[in-house]
């Protein structure tokens, strides 16, 4: 079943997913700062705690971009756009523990408390499964190329 959407319907929702694309850069990189600047008694379980995030959000940006195109719109490509389009504040500085936990729970609820979870784009497939299954298209040629 095909459903077409408003010209200015597809245009909300690209939009949408333009900000949310932004937001999980943005956390993607201030997940990454906080797992490399932990300190602390609670270093190890922060730290792992930190790039575990790091990477469920760094997951999301390829869904995202690919929902943009679903829906005939345009991913956000431009690194340089990621920034204004966020609603996420990029950290900067330097911060306590205190601080980096505070910031990431802050930006956590600003991004999903409204939100509903995402059904998966292909249900057939786990992302443990995306991990690791390469599309053909994108197999090194390589080794047939020197024999
Ligand atoms: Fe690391």
């Amino acid at each position: 079943m095909t459903t077409t959407l408003t010209p200015s319907a597809n245009d909300t929702i690209v939009r949408g997913l333009h900000r949310n694309q932004a937001n999980a850069m943005v956390m993607y990189q201030n997940y990454k700062k906080y797992h490399w600047l932990t300190y602390g008694p609670h270093f190890r379980d922060l730290h792992l705690l930190f790039d575990e995030h790091a990477t469920a959000v760094l997951l999301m940006v390829d869904e995202l971009a690919e929902r943009s195109l679903m829906v005939d719109g345009s991913p956000l490509v431009d690194p340089a756009a990621y920034l204004p389009t966020s609603s996420i504040i990029a950290s900067n500085g330097t911060l306590t523990m205190h601080a980096m936990i505070t910031d990431a729970l802050g930006n956590h609820y600003t991004q999903f408390a409204r939100c509903t979870p995402m059904p998966p784009l292909r249900p057939t497939r786990t992302t443990s499964e995306r991990r690791t299954s390469i599309p053909d298209s994108c197999k090194s040629t390589r080794s047939s190329a020197g024999s």
